[in-house]
């Protein structure tokens, strides 16, 4: 029954392996090109977020987008900003103390531009980067300002890169809560960056945005069923990479619509998402996904079957060569037992695992047959055998 149990759970064990998938078990001739890698708020771990330094180094690292996260002032300039206020990444704690709560949308344009948007990263060292940047390194990252959406779309345009951008709605009794996508929309049309290289995200009034630019990029942030992504026109999704299944990746490929996942910042995330041929994904390490030549572990299915089989057999000869030997004793003194019959040996290999009680009676049987065996007839001399025997 154990053994069957046992070897049940064996099978069960060794047959696993057909029902694990991944992307990268593929035949190597099918992989798609590497996905295009868009940094961003450029590339945070090696200057401050959200900074034209942060974009420009993004872009020394042959990144083919840039991706910022927009709000809007008080006086209507779409600026870079990630979070709702304005204390982690710049220095309003000591230009404005008494407004540093203040949502970073209740600013104006030239308040912003007062302040610093690099010292807190040389003061945090958030990724412990500072150590290795030069003098001049360091003082470019300690004079960097608040970017705005413009400057940002002209870098974008002048290195021909596309260009993302989330933008947050401004809030309740802000003067520019109602004509917020008119004011960004005219910041992305004055800018001079090619409408294809821009991917618009907003999803109101996005009828009036394609009248007014048809040839945006229109992207949607919801993963929507085919028909309503084609009757609104949009031809892109942004999504969070664990949104996207790899069937999800396959139907948006064979229907002309381009996937961006993020945030993608892992080399094994990036080469798994490269084998499902992903087009694109936007990581805040552009400079670690560009090392990333080949995925890791791409392998082809008879490659990986074999790889099994092998583990299998090996396997399978080891719980053979333990079963052998932890038995060894008991099967040789089966062996023996069925070439000759030997009391003895019974006996000898019985004393290893009965108790002394019962080795002791089992002495004695042997003993009385053996006496009665060769001396029956001579009575007074079993007598004393067994006198002795007993005592
Ligand atoms: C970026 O591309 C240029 C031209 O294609 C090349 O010379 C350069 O080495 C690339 N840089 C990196 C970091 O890959
Ligand atoms: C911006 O706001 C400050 C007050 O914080 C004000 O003094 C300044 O005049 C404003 N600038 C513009 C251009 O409105
Ligand atoms: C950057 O450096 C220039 C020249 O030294 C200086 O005028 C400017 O105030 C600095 N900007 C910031 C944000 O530190
Ligand atoms: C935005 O612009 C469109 C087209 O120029 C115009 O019809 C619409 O009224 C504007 N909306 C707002 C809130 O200004
Ligand atoms: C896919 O889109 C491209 C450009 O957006 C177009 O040229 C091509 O014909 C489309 N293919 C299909 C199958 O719809």
């Amino acid at each position: 029954m154990v053994l069957l149990i046992y070897l049940s759970v064996l099978l069960t064990l060794y047959f696993i392996p057909l029902s694990i998938t991944s992307p990268c078990i593929m035949e190597r001739g099918s992989l798609k090109a590497a996905p295009a890698i868009i940094g961003h708020q450029g590339a945070p771990m090696l200057a401050p977020e959200n900074t034209l330094l942060s974009f420009n180094r993004a872009l020394q690292r042959n990144v083919s987008g840039l991706e910022a996260d927009v709000t809007i002032s008080l006086d209507g300039v779409p600026f870079l900003m990630r979070d709702r206020t304005l204390r982690r990444t710049t220095n309003v704690r000591r230009v404005f103390p008494d407004r540093q709560y203040d949502d970073a949308s209740f600013f104006n344009w030239t308040d912003l531009t007062s302040l610093n948007a690099g010292q807190w990263f040389l003061k945090d060292d958030p990724f412990w980067t500072v150590q290795y940047m030069s003098t001049s390194e360091r003082w470019s990252v300690g004079n960097q300002t608040v970017c705005s959406l413009e400057q940002m779309l002209k870098l974008a345009a002048k290195s021909k890169s596309l260009a993302v951008f989330t933008l947050r709605r401004p809030p309740a009794n802000h003067p520019h809560r109602h004509d917020w996508v008119n004011l960004t929309l005219d910041t992305v049309l004055t800018s001079g960056i090619p409408q294809e290289q821009v991917m618009w995200t907003l999803d109101s009034n996005r009828e009036m945005v394609r009248s007014v630019a048809p040839s945006l990029q229109q992207t949607s942030v919801q993963k929507l069923p085919l028909n309503t992504l084609h009757h609104k026109g949009i031809s892109r999704v942004l999504l969070r990479y664990n949104q996207a299944s790899a069937q999800d990746v396959r139907l948006y490929n064979e229907n002309n619509i381009s996937l961006t996942l993020y945030s993608v910042n892992e080399p094994w995330l990036y080469s798994l998402l490269w084998c499902s041929g992903v087009p694109s994904v936007s990581s805040e390490a552009p400079q670690v996904l560009r090392k990333v030549h080949y995925p890791l572990w791409l392998m082809s299915p008879d490659e990986y079957c074999l790889i099994w089989i092998c583990t299998d057999l090996i396997s399978f000869a080891v719980v053979l060569g333990i079963f052998i030997f932890q038995n060894y004793h008991i099967i040789r003194w089966r062996m023996s037992g069925m070439r000759s019959y030997n009391p003895e040996q019974i006996m000898l290999s019985a004393a290893v695992r009965r108790s002394s009680r019962d080795v002791n009676i089992m002495k004695e049987k042997l003993i009385f047959s053996e006496v009665s065996n060769g001396v029956s007839s001579d009575e007074p001399y079993m007598e004393n055998g067994f006198n002795y025997y007993t005592n």
